[in-house]
C-alpha cells in the first residue's frame, strides 16, 4: 500500500472533528499531533481517563503543533459509567466525524480479573467501554458525516505470534456463549488467564469481529481495525511486571534495529492512513502488518478466516451487547 504523501489528495478525505480515546501517550499522543498538522483536522477530543494525563497532553500537542485544536474529555473506557458522562458532555457542534478507539492495553498483572460489568480487566480496557462509547455517538447522533470513520487499535497478538509463541485464538463453535465465555474469562485454562499478552490478543481478536459486524450494521460509517504494529516508544508496556517488561522491552528495541519494530509516529500514522484513505482501506476489514509486526499493511484474514466470518462477527457483537444489558 502507497504512503499518503505518495497517494493524490483527491483520495484522501479529511475529518474535522475527531474523538482519540487514551490520547495522553504513546501511538494515541501522536495519532492527535500528527491530525493537527493537517488542513481541515479543526478539532481534536483527547478522551482520557487522567484528567491530569490529559491536561500536560494537552498543553505538549498545542507546543508541538502551535494550534488550540485540542479539548479534553474525561473519559475511562473501562467503566460504563465514566464513557456515558463522556458522551454526555460532548456538544452537539460539530458532530464527530472520525473517533480513533486506541485506549488499552495488556491488562495488568492480573488480565483475568473480574470487573464490575462482569468482563475481565483486558476485555474492559481494551473494548467494552469502546463499544458503548460508539452505541452513544450513534444514539446521540453525534457521529456522522460523509467522512464518518471509526478505528479500533487491534493488534497482531489476535492472529497470533508465532515468534512470541502466541497462539492464534482457536474457537470451538464461535457461538454467543463461547465469545461471552472469552469476555468472561471462562473460556481461558489457568495457564492462559495469567499471560497479558493471550488474554489482551483475545480482546483485540473479539473487537476485531465487533468492528467488522458494526461496518455491516451501519453502513453510513465506515469501521475499520487497524493494528499499529510492534511500535517502540509507548508505554504500553508500563502495566506488566518488571521482569517482562525488561525482556519484552529489549525484544523490541532489538527488533526496531532490524526492522522488525518501528517508531511512535510510524504506528500512530496506521490510524491515520486508515482514517483518511477511503479508496485502499474499506470498511469492515481489520489492517495489520502482511508480514510479522511491522511494514506493509494488508487484510489480517489471511492469517485467520474467523475475521472474515459474518456469524462470528455478529455473534461476538451481540456477546458484547449482553454485558452491557446486563450492567445497566
Ligand atoms: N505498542 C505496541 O507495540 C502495540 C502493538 C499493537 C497494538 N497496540 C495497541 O495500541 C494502542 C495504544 O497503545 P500504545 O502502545 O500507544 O500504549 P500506551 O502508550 O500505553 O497508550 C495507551 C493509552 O491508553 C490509555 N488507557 C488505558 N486504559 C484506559 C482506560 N481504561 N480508559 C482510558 N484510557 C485508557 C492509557 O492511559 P493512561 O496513561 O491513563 O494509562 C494511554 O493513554 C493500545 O490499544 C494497544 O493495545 C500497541
Amino acid at each position: 500500500m502507497a504512503s499518503l504523501e505518495e497517494r493524490a489528495e483527491s483520495n484522501l478525505k479529511i475529518p474535522s472533528c475527531v474523538l482519540i480515546t487514551g490520547a495522553n501517550s504513546g501511538c494515541g499522543f501522536d495519532c492527535a499531533r500528527q491530525l493537527a498538522l493537517i488542513d481541515g483536522v479543526n478539532k481534536i477530543y483527547l478522551a482520557c481517563r487522567s484528567l491530569e494525563k490529559s491536561e500536560s497532553a494537552k498543553q505538549q500537542l498545542e507546543e508541538l503543533t502551535n494550534t488550540s485544536k485540542f479539548e479534553v474529555l474525561a473519559i475511562d473506557v473501562s467503566s460504563l459509567e465514566s464513557v456515558r458522562a463522556g458522551v454526555e458532555q460532548l456538544e452537539n457542534e460539530p458532530v464527530i466525524d472520525g473517533v480513533v478507539l486506541n485506549a488499552g492495553g495488556a491488562g495488568g498483572n492480573v488480565p483475568s480479573e473480574l470487573m464490575s460489568a462482569g468482563v475481565t480487566v483486558s476485555m474492559a480496557a481494551n473494548l467494552l467501554g469502546h463499544v458503548l462509547l460508539i452505541d452513544e455517538l450513534i444514539i446521540a447522533g453525534k457521529i456522522a458525516g460523509k467522512a464518518a470513520t471509526v478505528i479500533y487499535a487491534g493488534s497482531e497478538s489476535a492472529r497470533g505470534i508465532p515468534a512470541m509463541s502466541l497462539k492464534p485464538p482457536n474457537l470451538e463453535t464461535g457461538s454467543v456463549e463461547e465469545f461471552i465465555s472469552i469476555c468472561d474469562g471462562s473460556f481461558f485454562t489457568e495457564n492462559e488467564a495469567k499471560n497479558p499478552k493471550y488474554m489482551g490478543g483475545h480482546a483485540k481478536f473479539v473487537g476485531a469481529l465487533w468492528i467488522s459486524s458494526m461496518a455491516r450494521k451501519h453502513p453510513e460509517i465506515r469501521f475499520i481495525t487497524v493494528s499499529p504494529g510492534a511500535t517502540t516508544g509507548t508505554n504500553a508496556r508500563r502495566t506488566l511486571p518488571w521482569y517482562k517488561r525488561a525482556f519484552v522491552g529489549a525484544l523490541v528495541n532489538l527488533q526496531s534495529l532490524v526492522g522488525l519494530a518501528h517508531s511512535v509516529d510510524i504506528g500512530a500514522k496506521r490510524y491515520i492512513d486508515a482514517l483518511l484513505d477511503h479508496e485502499n482501506y474499506q470498511s469492515g476489514i481489520f489492517y495489520g502488518s502482511k508480514k510479522g509486526l511491522s511494514g506493509e499493511m494488508g487484510d489480517q484474514a489471511v492469517f485467520l478466516d474467523y475475521f472474515a466470518n459474518g456469524s462470528f462477527q455478529d455473534n461476538a457483537n451481540e456477546a458484547l451487547h449482553n454485558f452491557i444489558k446486563t450492567a445497566d
